[in-house]
């Protein structure tokens, strides 16, 4: 495994993270399990939200942990907040509330890194800066950051917190390339062409924040996987042969894939199976070649201009 200084903040994280939004239907034996195959693969970063399993996945996480020979110390936990059910909400009293009760289930009295979850346009900055303030000042968040952020919103932010903001989580992977897709047809006629985020990922590598991309191994939005999937047949015969190339599964190669951008990005993985967690950190090991990204790059359905 390697490891990555988030956003230049000193907050030291597997270059793989593994996502726990989907654990809610596991025990809390298979939870453990689960953290076990992960720090023994060098994975020693865990993403959660208030919501995931409104609330079940954070819960069986802690009491895990509880029942492993893992410190919290030697982890680096990270949550997220601001999405309720039917609406955003980034106001202070709010963003204190959900903390409090991440703490509470997670069973720890900080977290190392707090994200805000997805754009709220009702948001005050400085409102945030204000709970920010308090959260960081009382030990109870190390580091601050967001998520499906653009860089004006980013900016916005970053006018009022005093926090750095040291990673913005984006859905990105080979069945959705968008965050590359605009730069690479810049003012062409392409469907490529369209600029969905603003320019995240310049703006992102420009200030020092780690993008962080979530759903790497699925289509567009968490509609299931594209490995084995017919609809992706070229990419997933690409991606068995590099496979069989490095020994490694095609779910590694297409992690690898993202690792090899120079943004130095830390993919979220999310199987909630120990041997598929193994697996995957292989991916810190392969180092791709440029012909070999963009093959893959185009064997996904994308072209170059
Ligand atoms: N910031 C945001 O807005 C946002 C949004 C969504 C997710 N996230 C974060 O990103 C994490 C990852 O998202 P995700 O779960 O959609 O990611 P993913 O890694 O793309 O998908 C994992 C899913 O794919 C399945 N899968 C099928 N074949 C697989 C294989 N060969 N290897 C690995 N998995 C395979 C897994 O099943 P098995 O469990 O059976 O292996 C699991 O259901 C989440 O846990 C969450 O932390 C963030």
């Amino acid at each position: 495994m390697k490891y990555i200084d988030i956003g230049g903040s000193g907050l030291r994280g597997s270059a793989v993270t593994l996502g726990c939004m989907r654990i809610d239907q596991l025990s809390e034996g298979e939870v453990a399990g689960l953290i076990g195959a992960a720090t023994d693969a060098g994975i020693t970063m865990f993403d959660h939200a208030d919501i995931y399993g409104g609330g079940r996945c954070e819960e069986v996480f802690g009491a895990a942990l509880a029942r492993t020979t893992t410190r919290r110390e030697d982890i680096v936990v990270q949550t997220k907040c601001g999405i309720r059910p039917g609406f955003f909400d980034f106001s202070a009293d709010h963003l204190r509330a959900s903390v409090e009760g991440s703490l509470r289930r997670l069973r720890t009295d900080y977290v190392d890194l707090l994200l805000l979850h997805r754009p709220d346009t009702l948001m005050e900055p400085d409102e945030v800066a204000a709970a920010f303030d308090e959260l960081v000042t009382a030990g109870k968040v190390r580091h601050v950051g967001v998520s499906n952020q653009n860089p004006a919103q980013l900016e916005l932010l970053r006018a009022r917190v005093r926090q750095p903001l040291i990673a913005n989580q984006l859905q990105f992977g080979l069945a959705h390339t968008a965050l590359v897709d605009s730069g690479l047809n810049v003012n062409t006629g392409f469907e490529g062409g369209v600029v969905r985020d603003g320019g995240a990922l310049e703006y992102c590598r420009l200030q020092g924040i780690t993008i962080q991309p979530w759903s790497v191994l699925q289509h567009g939005h968490i509609a299931g996987t594209f490995l084995g999937n017919p609809d992706f047949r070229e990419l997933n015969e690409e991606l068995a042969a590099l496979g069989a190339e490095y020994g490694a599964t095609p779910a590694a190669v297409a992690v690898a894939w993202i690792l090899r951008h120079p943004a130095r990005m830390q993919p979220v993985v999310g199987t909630t199976k120990p041997a598929r967690v193994a697996e995957l950190a292989r991916a810190a090991d392969i180092e791709l070649s440029r012909e070999t990204w963009y093959a893959l790059y185009r064997a996904a359905g994308n072209r170059l201009p």
